[in-house]
Order: structure tokens, then C-alpha cells, then sequence
């Protein structure tokens, strides 16, 4: 059906111009009309999608419009190619659903921090409709137009991507360094490569991938993102909000109902049929694996996350999903029965009932046979730290960490490493022709960056690139490596960085705060690493002269006399003394009995030899947050050269599933 008018819109009326910033009405919704996907929208051709349309009616606030007390109900939206306007239609029609009902619903929001101060939130009517499991095929710009009070109008203009690669890659590997910038790599290479007269030796894994880029990781609504967003941007090509997974967030109450978008996994499985593999160190329901499948506008709802993966969406299905043939991490919590599993299942049976091998330590890991789809969980929470399977193997005596949900301990826990490999010789396994996608997450990276805990940090870093040299090893040996595009990189950053060294004897010897700060050698005084210790009774200038305790590539000594004086760009009150903690990851800040739970102060028992460092974060924060930076991208086999340059993260779902092939450029139903 036709749209006479309503299409061709001139001198288009706006009413309401949010100029909010702590505090959104709606992300990405700055006028009284919203659009998801907004304007500014990629699309890979035929990617499924749903479209969420709303109109506000503020109550109060400072959004009020005198007379425009109910949302309008009776809004317009049509969809025209750019430049041909005046041939829009009805987005029913123009995508061949039913005309969706409309919904009600109100919400609440602070428009600063004075009214939240106050506790005077606004109150806003929404009326809304959503279109859902709709594709666009044809490459081009589109301009969706939503009319409603009168004339008022909010446009998107939407692009689906021309794409056009020379190369095909059979396999995927995606690596996510969470959190995971440049600085960190440069750290992690000075503890573990040896220099001389400042040449290193040897090279990190990922310093010899061919190509190298920057993302930029910005969200729609702000410039730090999380984990959710950024995993959804990277598998969707879509930028979303905080805390959403595979979703546009909208405005209404259920964190379920949010309009979707199909990811890579997805799409691999439908348009491909190849095998998907999921790996992380966190627990499995966390936003960077949980993405994959998750469609939700809040990363919390870890049993919903874990349903995903097994059931595909809530109430909502994808065409033909099937469930990964690999899902390795931890959060066994998810998985015993319980208040914290998905409606109180045991999930380990769910997988088993289709099918599912399940192992959970490392020896049922190695012992397990490649023909089988396979879940592993070995530890409630997340996986333990390098450092501690590695170096302070006392720290994995925790209680309650088997993931069998006994009140004893996780002990026998694969690395990222073992994970990987088993799960490339399955993926590989069962699906020889057609291919798999396989996405691998040093998640703690980030997680030991959150607590300033640098030397885990770093030691997660390392085993990534342990895992990455491995992997290239694997896919030589079994003939896969030519056919496989290898993409290295993370999903946002820290604010961290080295700058110089500290002798802690010095430190040790000092009192007072002040005179402790002049253990720190800045410049010509920072020295050398000492993190690599030289083998003297070997020939100068010998392979030999390197003394390797846990393997190469990793540090020898994680607590020599001159450290690195490493740090974040913002932080809650803490102490340091820049030494690693030898009895499990770092706690900075405490909240104390007797005053509000939210209020965090430095940690008096961590870091006591070293110094005081008021915090420049709220008070609220009990650890370090996500900075600004842009991130590397390593990026190897076919395709690579698509992946230099400064770019979106969105462009690297657009690159890998372009290389992949997985644009449909015509309905399949
Ligand atoms: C919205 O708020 C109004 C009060 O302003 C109330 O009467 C109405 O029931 C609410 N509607 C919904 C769907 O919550
Ligand atoms: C708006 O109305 C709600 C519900 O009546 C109330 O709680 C809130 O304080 C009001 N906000 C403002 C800014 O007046
Ligand atoms: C639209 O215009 C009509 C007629 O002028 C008026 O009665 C109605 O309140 C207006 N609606 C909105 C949402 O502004
Ligand atoms: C839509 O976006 C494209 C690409 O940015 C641009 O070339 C085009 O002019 C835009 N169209 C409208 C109507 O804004
Ligand atoms: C899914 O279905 C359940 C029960 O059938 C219902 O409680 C829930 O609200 C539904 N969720 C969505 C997003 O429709
Ligand atoms: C590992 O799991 C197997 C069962 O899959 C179990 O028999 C074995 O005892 C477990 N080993 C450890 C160290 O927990
Ligand atoms: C583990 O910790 C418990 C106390 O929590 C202790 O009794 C036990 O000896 C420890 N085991 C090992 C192997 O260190
Ligand atoms: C774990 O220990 C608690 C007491 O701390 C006990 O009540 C519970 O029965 C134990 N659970 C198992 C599975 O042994
Ligand atoms: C140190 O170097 C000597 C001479 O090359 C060699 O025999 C010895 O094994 C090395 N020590 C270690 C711990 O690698
Ligand atoms: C600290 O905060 C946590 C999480 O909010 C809370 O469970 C705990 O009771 C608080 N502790 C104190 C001492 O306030
Ligand atoms: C930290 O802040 C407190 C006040 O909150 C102040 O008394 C103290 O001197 C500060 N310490 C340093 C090292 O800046
Ligand atoms: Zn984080």
C-alpha cells in the first residue's frame, strides 16, 4: 500500500529535544519518536532484524508539551529507498508482516543528577509497536520515516553493506582480549620477552599477525561501552547500549521484548550449517560469550543467557537453531539446579537431553572424543587466573568452586589454551567441509584490570598469546591453517599504562607515603625488566641465556626487587606498592560496616608496604572502570587486508561475515 503524503516530508516538525547527557530519556532517541535501529544503522543483506517503534508522552519533567498529554497512537512509518522518496511504503507491506498491535507502557527516568539526588524521576506514556524477523536484501540506503503528533517526524537513515570480498575463509577464529589495549600488550611483551639493548629477542604471538587496525568502540548513546554492547556490535554489526546483548534497548519494562538482531553465530549456523564454538574464562553467561546467542537488554539475566545458547531465544526463534557443538568456561551456577539457573533446570541435563557430551575438569576435557557436540563448565564464577594454576597454585583451594556443585574445590581446570585446541579438534571433526566459527575469550583480562591487578593482567594476556601460537601450531598440523581467517582483538579498553620502574626494597625501607613514591624511577632511573632472568652460566648472546620456569613466553620471576610502576587512569581508593599478590586476585576498595554499602574505601590489608592513592572515581566504585581508547586488531588469513585501518567494531562483523559469506541477497521462506 501507498502512502500518498505522509512520505514526502519538507519542513518536518520536531517536538522535544532531550539535551541529557548523565541521564537518557532513551538512547538514541533524543526527540519524542523513536526508531530502532536507529539512524546511522548497518545491515549485512538478509540479516534478520526486528523494528521497535515508540512515542513519548513526558507527564512532567522538563520534556512536557503542553496539550500532548497521551502518546500518539496513530504514527506512520514507511520505508523508501534513498533518493526515491516519493516511492515509499507501509512497513507492513514493504516487508510483508501483519501490522503489529500497538502496546502501552510507562517509564521513569532522572534527567540529572540533582533530580536523582531528589529521587523526582519523570515520568514518561509510551505507545510502541514492534515488526519482528524482518530482512533487507538489496545493498543501499534506506530511509525509514516515523510520523506521529501531527507531523512530527523522526528519520534513520540505514545502510545495507555493498559486500563485495575477493577471498572466502572455510574457518573463524575470533580472539577477544577483554578489555585489552595496546599499553597491555607492550607490558605483557616487556615481562616476558627478553630485550637486548632494547631489541627484543622474540616477538609476542600477535606481533607477527600481517595486519593490524584500531577500532573505535564507541556505543550509540555513549562513548565508554561494556562488554555487551561491544560483543554486540562485533557479532551483530549493530552498536547498542550498555549492558544489552543482540538488542536495540528500548524503553519497556521486559528486558526480553527488546528488537533483536541476528548474529554471527546465528547467521553461520543458518546460511552456512558449519559448527560453532564458544570459549571463554568467565563464567559462560557473561556478556562477551553470552552474546552470541543472548537477545536481551540486560546482560544479567545469566539463566535466560544459558537457555540461549541450548534453545536459541526466548519465546522467539531464530530459523533452525540447533545450539553450538562446543561451549567451554565456567559458571557452573548457571547449570546446577538452582535459583540461579534458568527457571531452577538442571542445565547440565538440558544439554545432555540433546545430546551433549559433559566434562567437567580438565583430564574429561583431554579424554573426551571429538565426535561429540560438547559442553564443559569447570568452575562456579569465573575460571581461575594463570597466575594462580600456574605460579600460587594455593589459590585454587577455594570452597565451592566444583562445578559439580559440591562444597569442595575447582582444582583441575583446562587454561585457554586447552580449551581452545580441544575445541578446534572437535569443531574441526564435525565439521570437515563446512567450517566453523569459534570464538575465544581472555576474559579476565579485563577482569583483573577492574581490581588493578596488573600482574594477573598481564599473565591472562600472555596465555592469550600462548593460546594464538598454539592455534596457528593446530591449524598447520591439521591442514586448516590457509582456509582460516585469524582475528585477534578486544572489545574495549583500560586506562592503563607503565611508567617506570620501582625498587620495593627501597619502597620496604621508607615510611610515610610521601618518601615510599621515591621508590619510583621514572625515565633513565625506570631500568630494565627484570621480570626475565638471564641463565649467567650460559655463553653470552646464547639461546641459552634465558632461564624459563613456566614456559616460554611467560615471565621467570613475578616478584623481583625492581617492578613496573603500572596504573590506571581513574581508580577508587587504594593502596600500592606494585608487587604482585601472591594470595589470589586483588581487592582495592572495601565497603566497611557501618557505613552506606555503597561507599568504598581503600583496602587496608592489600598492598601495606607500598602507599595511599585517593581515588578520583564516585565513591560508589570499588574498582576500576573502561576508558576511552581505541583497540588493536591483529588479523590473519583470507581476508586480512580488510582489517588495517581505523575503523568501527562494527566493521569486523561486517568483514568476517562477508568473508564468510553469509549475506543472503534474497528471501529464503
Ligand atoms: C501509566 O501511568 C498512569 C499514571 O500517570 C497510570 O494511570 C497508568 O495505569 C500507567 N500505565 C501503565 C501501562 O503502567
Ligand atoms: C513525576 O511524576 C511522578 C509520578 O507521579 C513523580 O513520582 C515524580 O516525582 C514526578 N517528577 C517530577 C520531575 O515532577
Ligand atoms: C493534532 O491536531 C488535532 C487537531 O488540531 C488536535 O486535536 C490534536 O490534539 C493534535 N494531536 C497532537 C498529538 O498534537
Ligand atoms: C543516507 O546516508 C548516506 C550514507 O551516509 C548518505 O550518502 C545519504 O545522503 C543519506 N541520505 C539522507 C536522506 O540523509
Ligand atoms: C515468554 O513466555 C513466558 C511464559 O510463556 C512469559 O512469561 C514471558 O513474558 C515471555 N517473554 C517474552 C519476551 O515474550
Ligand atoms: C574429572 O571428571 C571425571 C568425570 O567426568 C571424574 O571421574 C573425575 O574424578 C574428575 N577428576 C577430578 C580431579 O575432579
Ligand atoms: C584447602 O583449604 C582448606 C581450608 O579452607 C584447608 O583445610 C586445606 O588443607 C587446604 N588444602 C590444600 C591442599 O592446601
Ligand atoms: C555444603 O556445606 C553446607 C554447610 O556449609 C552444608 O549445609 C551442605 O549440605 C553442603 N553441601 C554439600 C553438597 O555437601
Ligand atoms: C644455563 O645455561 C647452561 C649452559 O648453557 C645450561 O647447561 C643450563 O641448563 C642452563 N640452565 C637453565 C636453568 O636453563
Ligand atoms: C558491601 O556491599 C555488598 C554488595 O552491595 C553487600 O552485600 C555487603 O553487605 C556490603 N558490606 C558492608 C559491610 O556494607
Ligand atoms: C586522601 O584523602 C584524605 C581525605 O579524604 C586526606 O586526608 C589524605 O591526606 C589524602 N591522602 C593522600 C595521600 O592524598
Ligand atoms: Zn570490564
Amino acid at each position: 500500500m501507498r502512502f500518498s503524503t505522509a512520505c514526502v516530508v519538507c519542513t518536518a516538525a520536531v517536538i522535544g529535544q532531550a539535551t541529557a547527557q548523565t541521564f537518557q530519556r532513551l538512547g538514541a532517541c533524543p526527540t519524542l519518536g523513536c526508531i530502532f535501529p536507529p539512524d546511522q544503522s548497518d545491515f549485512l543483506p538478509g540479516q534478520w532484524f526486528d523494528i521497535r517503534l515508540e512515542t513519548h508522552a513526558p507527564q512532567n519533567g522538563s520534556e512536557v508539551v503542553p496539550g500532548y498529554t497521551l502518546p500518539d497512537e496513530k504514527f506512520t512509518f514507511t520505508i523508501a529507498k534513498d533518493g526515491q522518496q516519493k516511492d515509499c511504503h507501509n512497513a507492513a507491506s514493504f516487508f510483508k508482516v501483519a501490522e503489529p498491535a500497538i502496546e502501552r507502557w510507562n517509564f521513569t527516568w532522572y534527567e540529572d543528577l540533582f533530580a536523582q539526588a531528589a529521587k523526582t524521576p519523570s515520568l514518561v506514556k509510551v505507545a510502541a509497536k514492534a515488526y519482528r524477523k524482518v530482512a533487507l536484501y538489496e545493498p543501499g540506503n534506506y530511509i525509514a520515516t516515523l510520523t506521529y503528533a501531527n507531523g512530527s517526524v523522526t528519520q534513520a537513515n540505514w545502510t545495507v553493506r555493498d559486500t563485495k570480498m575477493m577471498e572466502k575463509a572455510k574457518n573463524v577464529i575470533l580472539f577477544i582480549g577483554d578489555g585489552m589495549t595496546t599499553n597491555m600488550v607492550t607490558a605483557a611483551r616487556l615481562i616476558a620477552h627478553q630485550s637486548v639493548n632494547g631489541k627484543y629477542q622474540t616477538r609476542m604471538a600477535m606481533d607477527k599477525f600481517p595486519v593490524l587496525g584500531h577500532q573505535m568502540t564507541h556505543s550509540i548513546d555513549s562513548f565508554i561501552t561494556d562488554s555487551a554492547n561491544s560483543a554486540t556490535a562485533l557479532y551483530t554489526g549493530h552498536k547498542s547500549s550498555v549492558n544489552a546483548l543482540g538488542v536495540y534497548a528500548d524503553s519497556s519494562p521486559d528486558p526480553l521484548d527488546d528488537p533483536k538482531i541476528q548474529s554471527i553465530a546465528e547467521l553461520f549456523h543458518e546460511v552456512r550449517g558449519g559448527a560453532i564454538g564458544i570459549v571463554s574464562t568467565a563464567f559462560i553467561a557473561d556478556a562477551t560469550p553470552g552474546a552470541l546467542t543472548a537477545h536481551t537488554r540486560a546482560r544479567g539475566q545469566y539463566g535466560n543467557v544459558v537457555d540461549s545458547f541450548l534453545n536459541g531465544i526466548t519465546n522467539y526463534t531464530w530459523p533452525s537453531w540447533s545450539g553450538p557443538d562446543v561451549l567451554f568456561g565456567g559458571g557452573a551456577e548457571q547449570f546446577i539446579p538452582s535459583s540461579k539457573s534458568f527457571k531452577g533446570k538442571d542445565y547440565y541435563q538440558e544439554f545432555r537431553n540433546k545430546g551433549y557430551n559433559v566434562v567437567l575438569n580438565n583430564t574429561a576435557l583431554q579424554a573426551a572424543p571429538t565426535t561429540e557436540r560438547t559442553l564443559g563448565i569447570f568452575s562456579v564464577s569465573n575460571m581461575a587466573k594463570w597466575l594462580d594454576r600456574n605460579v600460587y597454585k594455593k589459590n585454587l583451594n577455594i570452597s565451592k568452586t566444583d562445578p559439580a556443585g559440591s562444597n569442595g574445590t575447582a582444582t583441575d581446570q583446562p587454561g585457554l589454551k586447552e580449551m581452545t585446541i580441544k575445541a578446534i579438534d572437535i569443531l574441526h571433526k564435525r565439521s570437515p567441509d563446512k567450517g566453523f566459527f569459534l570464538m575465544s575469550e581472555a576474559a579476565s583480562i579485563d577482569k583483573m584490570m577492574h581490581v588493578l591487578d596488573y600482574d594477573r593482567a598481564l599473565g591472562e594476556l600472555l596465555e592469550l598469546d600462548d593460546t594464538i601460537k598454539a592455534t596457528l601450531q593446530h591449524l598447520a598440523d591439521i591442514g586448516e591453517l590457509h582456509e582460516t581467517l585469524i582475528v585477534t582483538t578486544a572489545d574495549h579498553g583500560h586506562g592503563f599504562d607503565v611508567t617506570g620502574g620501582v625498587d620495593t626494597k627501597y619502597m620496604d625501607a621508607q615510611s610515610g607515603d610521601r618518601k615510599k613514591r621515591d621508590a619510583v624511577g621514572t625515565y633513565e632511573q625506570s631500568g630494565l625488566s627484570q621480570y626475565m632472568v638471564a641463565n649467567r652460566s650460559a655463553p653470552i648472546g646464547s639461546d641459552q641465556n634465558l632461564v624459563y620456569s613456566a614456559g616460554v613466553d611467560f615471565p621467570v620471576n613475578w616478584d623481583p626487587r625492581y617492578t613496573l610502576q603500572s596504573g590506571l587512569a581513574t581508580f577508587p581508593d587504594h593502596r600500592e606498592n606494585y608487587r604482585v599478590h601472591k594470595n589470589g586476585p586483588r581487592i582495592p576498595a572495601l565497603n566497611v560496616t557501618g557505613f552506606s554499602s555503597n561507599n568504598y574505601y581503600v583496602n587496608y590489608i592489600d598492598a601495606v608496604t607500598g602507599f595511599l592513592v585517593n581515588g578520583t572515581l564516585p565513591v560508589s566504585a570499588d574498582q576500576g572502570v573502561h576508558s576511552l581508547t581505541d583497540v588493536p586488531v591483529f588479523a590473519q588469513g583470507p581476508c586480512q587486508a580488510a582489517f588495517g585501518g581505523v575503523y568501527n567494531n562494527v566493521d569486523i562483523f561486517y568483514n568476517i561475515a562477508t568473508c564468510l559469506r553469509l549475506q543472503r541477497t534474497k528471501p529464503s521462506h
